[in-house]
């Protein structure tokens, strides 16, 4: 390699347009995917007091809503529900007629061009929180999968694109692929959240979702933030079951994980830029104490540059209207 002085590297830096052309990453629309939350009732728009600019709606404002998302160039939506009622065995998140699956029929009815991806959990349904099962404080983890594998066929049923199981049981991807294959479904995707971390990053959504654990934590199921090798354990397992797409999960604070997992294996990485990112970065605007825009522009490109191919982030919609493409 050539040296100083016949090596400049500020030369590429100096005119604007040359920077530009240069650029080994970009952000574009197509990455993204916005998530949302929906409740029973009408005419109900409350917002996350954790999440300013993040809202719990009803059927009928998530509507007008996701129009707004599909205007703006966004191509993904992904739907968590609140039910109107919580049971110990979630019953709501595989009832047909449940949260869900009323709000995915109606945005495929009035809603065109939005890809509705559903995510497959018990713990918004469950009156502990948990994600599964209980026997005493254990979760179970088989008992657990066989309904996992109601609630995605029930939200393909229903007509989401895709579907996103985000419990970390052992084994669902494989149950999940098999239930939606044997009902017709063999066409829909499932964008495993196969690397998921018990991360304190977590705590807003859980305002948002009315989710929190009534008891312990999900350490038993959720990955040590400490653990990298078994980050691409978890990776291989689920994409050997059939899993679509790779998720890492949360994304700022994971990004070595992210680039190691798109070394490892030949398939799409989505990242979750989760709640507590999208809240500190709006605090500390808030505050003042950053520059609020630009952060959250510098949070996404880093995401894609460690190696995601996708995006979920609460900020999809501002981000939309500051890209071009
Ligand atoms: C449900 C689920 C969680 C998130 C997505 N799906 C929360 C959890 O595990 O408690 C987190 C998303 C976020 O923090 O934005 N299993
Ligand atoms: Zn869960």
């Amino acid at each position: 390699m050539a040296e100083y002085p016949n090596v400049r590297l500020r030369r590429l830096r100096h005119n604007p347009i040359v920077r530009d052309m240069v650029r080994e990453t970009h952000l574009r629309k197509s990455d993204l995917i916005y998530p949302l939350f929906v409740l029973p009732g009408s005419g109900i728009k409350n917002e996350i007091k954790s999440m300013p600019g993040v809202y719990q709606m009803s059927i009928d404002v998530l509507i007008e809503e996701c129009k707004e998302v599909a205007a703006l160039g966004i191509p993904a939506i992904i739907l968590f529900g609140i039910p109107s009622h919580k049971d110990e065995v979630g019953s709501e998140a595989y009832d047909d007629n449940g949260i869900i699956q009323q709000a995915v029929r109606a945005i495929k009815k009035e809603v065109s061009n939005l890809l509705v991806i559903t995510d497959v959990c018990l713990c918004e349904y469950t009156s502990h929180g948990h994600c599964g099962l209980l026997h005493g404080e254990e979760i179970l983890n088989d008992e657990t999968v066989e309904l996992l594998v109601k609630e995605a066929i029930s939200h393909a049923k229903a007509g989401a694109d895709m579907i996103a199981p985000s419990d970390m049981m052992d084994g669902r991807v494989a149950a999940i692929r098999q239930g939606l294959d044997e009902n017709g479904f063999s066409k829909i995707p499932i964008m495993s959240y196969a690397v998921k971390y018990s991360s304190g990053y977590y705590g807003p959504f859980r305002d948002a979702a009315d989710s929190a654990p009534a008891f312990g934590d999900r350490r038993s199921h959720q990955m040590d933030e400490a653990n990298s090798d078994e980050a691409i354990r978890e990776a291989e397992s689920d994409i050997l079951e059939g899993a679509d797409i790779i998720m890492v999960k949360p994304a700022g604070p994971y990004m070595d994980i992210i680039r190691r997992v798109k070394d490892e294996f030949n398939i799409p990485i989505a990242a979750y830029q989760v709640s507590g990112e999208y809240s500190i970065i709006k605090a500390g605007g808030k505050l003042g104490w950053i520059d609020e825009q630009r952060v959250m522009m510098e949070s996404l490109l880093g995401i894609k540059r460690a190696g995601a191919d996708i995006i979920l982030t609460y900020f999809a919609k501002e981000v939309a209207k500051l890209l071009k493409d």
